[in-house]
């Protein structure tokens, strides 16, 4: 990069023009999609370029100058609300027993043999909201944030159908905070992915990421287009208190017109608690929203008096999770995908089962090991699981049911798709297709994974997409991207090549032509560890392209050491072992990889890393492992944050781990570390450790 101090005018203004562009995207992806993409050291970095830049400039500020933006900080743009109140969350169970323990538990606390009497509410999977009335009005709404502090989201709550504005009934408080989940149904958030996929915009994971999005925008007039939904459970700060049990309360709230489930039920002995989740876990697929368990409450307000608080949660309401949801069906066939690498990836497909309300059709089946371990055949019935938003797994044959004429099923020896031969090392579990870059399965797969979100990340180059140009011959390499723009326009009357001309095509306009193009030219400078990340070396991951890049400094270094063979500084790196080092090597010796480079590097310009690591941090050296929701920073905003002042951020927790950072309904991993005696901070404790607290 050119030092401020010695870029020309023209350089200048063409700078101060990219960034506006670059920062204004950051932005929105940051502040309207909830889904950043820039690390805050990125980004910051971009708005110092620009300061600097301005500065030596100051006739050169544009009228759309990042600088010029009011507020927009990057923690968020909305007003903070502090909840007088603090917002609670509850503790997991996970089982029958645990849940009669619970019950045992209230009874010894409060010194008593006789049935407790407890409501349980169906646990919806969305945000939850406070929504303050003074004297019967709506005057402000707020998210839950770390409990304590929530950002103030009284326009977009208004939006939402059903929550009364006004209150007129005689025995509403004069002041009350209404609290409950603001949540999207399962039909409102496959129809929103279903436009956003037409729009070529990425989908969201699930009902609940979706509604997270549609609530938290600036403009509460998108959020009024999402269809989002709410209902009450509790209540926050109060003049007055007017009823003695949380079912009174229920009653009352739906009296005074707020949307109340109407699955919640009233348990007078164990018995009918225990049925309670019984019950509800078989309605659960049948509701047109996710929950994801059930929430138990002690009704007498004068009891949960007595029972208090722990820390963080009441001691007299626990939330039951529901297991992963399982379903029997039938594996109608047995196809062996291609990936990146070549490796052969079997997945089944299923007669179509409904589990827990999402319909499946797939499920992997890992590998060749695992099908000859578990005796999968095709025509077998079989039980399969689905956890959250992961793949779909087989659990097992269901034996009674196996055909009598079915026979085992025989992995194949060649590629399914370009018909190369199909091997496996020693002592690797994966089959891999031959046939390199002229499979076309593999070539395919590399190219999405070079403008995947942490490579290019180049917005509008979807995987439908991607197969469509390829097999069309638009793009097949990753410089064609780059000379997509110029091959566009092209039909002039001295030339007699056609235009590509996307923006005639079906599903596409000059707009989103346009953006596709803008979004390339984005990408035209990019980190060394995204370029190295996006080259799909095997085994070279997000950490290990980002210790090359720590360890190199630049792409030329690295590849030049490399095509000379020398591994020595590669083998020294923590973190980086022969049998990775021998696949990046390799990597540099083969011919077509070397040609796609060079001709990259015609388009790309790699910028050399600057090891910005804080080593003086108070979690430099520490292994750290996040678990659970976080509320104020994505999980990978956290991650980069923590490997930014110098902490190893690992996946699991072992005796090795110093901090786990537990967020919102952490489940395992903060179990494991209470057993192991990790120390566990919340989120703000982590925030105020590294010296971000409020
Ligand atoms: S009561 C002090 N009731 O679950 C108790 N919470 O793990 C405060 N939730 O943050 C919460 N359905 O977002 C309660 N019927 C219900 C609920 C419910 C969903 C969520 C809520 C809370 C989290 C606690």
């Amino acid at each position: 990069m050119i030092d401020v101090k010695d870029l020309t005018e023209e350089q200048a203004k063409a700078e101060l023009l990219s960034l506006a562009t670059e920062i204004a995207k950051a932005d929105n992806a940051y502040y309207q999609n909830d889904d950043p993409y820039l690390t805050d050291a990125e980004y910051d970095a971009l708005k110092h370029r620009n300061f600097d830049i301005e500065a030596r400039f100051p006739h050169l500020v544009r009228a759309d100058s990042p600088s010029k933006r009011v507020g927009a900080p990057l923690q968020s743009a909305f007003k903070k609300i502090r909840h007088r109140v603090p917002m609670l969350s509850l503790a997991d169970i996970f089982s029958e027993e645990e849940l009669v323990e619970f019950v045992e538990s209230v009874r010894r606390f409060l010194n008593t043999d006789s049935e407790i009497e407890m409501t349980a509410e169906p646990k919806m999977d969305g945000l939850s909201f406070s929504a303050r009335y003074e004297n019967g009005v709506l005057v402000s709404g707020a998210t839950r944030g770390d409990g304590i502090t929530g950002e103030d989201i009284t326009e977009n709550l208004k939006t939402i159908a059903g929550l009364p504005h006004k209150v007129t009934a005689p025995d509403f408080p004069k002041l009350i905070e209404m609290r409950g989940e603001v949540y999207m149904s399962k039909a409102d958030f496959f129809a929103l992915n279903e436009k956003n996929e037409a729009l070529h915009k990425k989908p969201f994971a699930n009902p609940r990421n979706a509604a997270a999005g549609s609530l938290r925008q600036l403009d509460p007039n998108i959020t009024r287009e999402r269809k989002l939904s709410l209902l009450v459970y509790t209540w926050g700060e109060i003049s007055e208190i007017l009823w003695t049990s949380q079912s009174e309360f229920l009653a009352k709230a739906e009296a005074w017109g707020f949307p109340v489930n109407p699955y919640n039920k009233l348990c007078r002995t164990v018995a009918d608690v225990v049925q309670s989740y019984e019950t509800l876990a078989q309605t659960r697929a049948d509701l047109p929203y996710d929950i994801d368990g059930i929430v138990y409450k002690v009704n007498s307000l004068a009891l949960q008096n007595r029972l208090g608080f722990l820390t963080r949660t009441p001691r007299w309401a626990i939330a039951h999770k529901f297991p992963a949801e399982k379903a029997i069906t039938r594996i109608e066939n047995i196809r062996v995908q291609v990936g990146r690498t070549g490796a052969l990836t079997p997945v089944a497909d299923l007669e179509p089962v409904n589990v827990g309300g999402v319909i499946v059709s797939h499920a992997t089946l890992h590998n060749e090991d695992e099908i000859k371990r578990k005796d999968i055949r095709l025509g077998d019935y079989v039980t399969i699981q689905r956890a959250g938003d992961v793949i779909p797994q087989v659990l097992g044959v269901v034996l009674e049911k196996r055909p009598s004429d079915s026979t085992p099923y025989e992995f194949p020896t060649h590629c399914p798709e370009c018909g190369a031969h199909a091997i496996r090392e020693e002592d690797e579990a994966v089959r891999r297709c031959t046939g390199g870059l002229s499979c076309p399965a593999q070539a395919i797969e590399r190219l999405k994974h070079f403008v995947s979100r942490e490579a290019f990340n180049i917005e509008g180059l979807g995987s439908k997409i991607i197969e469509q140009f390829f097999e069309e011959g638009i793009l097949r390499k990753p410089a064609d991207i780059f000379t997509l723009e110029a091959r566009n326009g092209g039909d002039d009357l001295f030339s007699t090549a056609q235009g590509l001309h996307l923006e005639n095509r079906e599903g596409w306009g000059e707009k989103s032509a346009a953006n596709l193009f803008q979004a390339i030219r984005n990408r035209r400078r990019i980190t060394l560890p995204r370029f190295i990340y996006a080259l799909g070396i095997r085994q070279v991951g997000e950490a290990t392209s980002l210790l090359i890049a720590k360890n190199y400094g630049s792409f030329q270094n690295f590849s030049s050491k490399m095509q000379a063979d020398d591994v020595e500084k590669l083998l020294s790196i923590d973190g980086i072992g022969q049998a990775m080092a021998k696949d990046i090597v390799e990597f540099f010796k083969e011919e077509h990889n070397l040609q796609t480079l060079s001709e990259l590097l015609k388009y790309v310009e790699v910028e050399p890393f600057e090891d910005t690591t804080n080593y003086a941090s108070p979690i430099s050296g520490k292994t750290v492992v996040f678990t659970g929701t976080l509320e104020r920073m994505t999980r990978a905003e956290a991650k980069a944050k923590a490997a930014a002042l110098g902490a190893k951020v690992a996946g699991s927790v072992s005796a090795h781990t110093d901090y786990v950072i537990v967020g919102a309904e952490a489940g395992s991993k903060a179990k494991k570390a209470q057993e192991l005696g990790v120390a566990m901070l919340t989120e703000s404790e982590f925030l105020e450790l590294i010296g971000k607290g409020v």
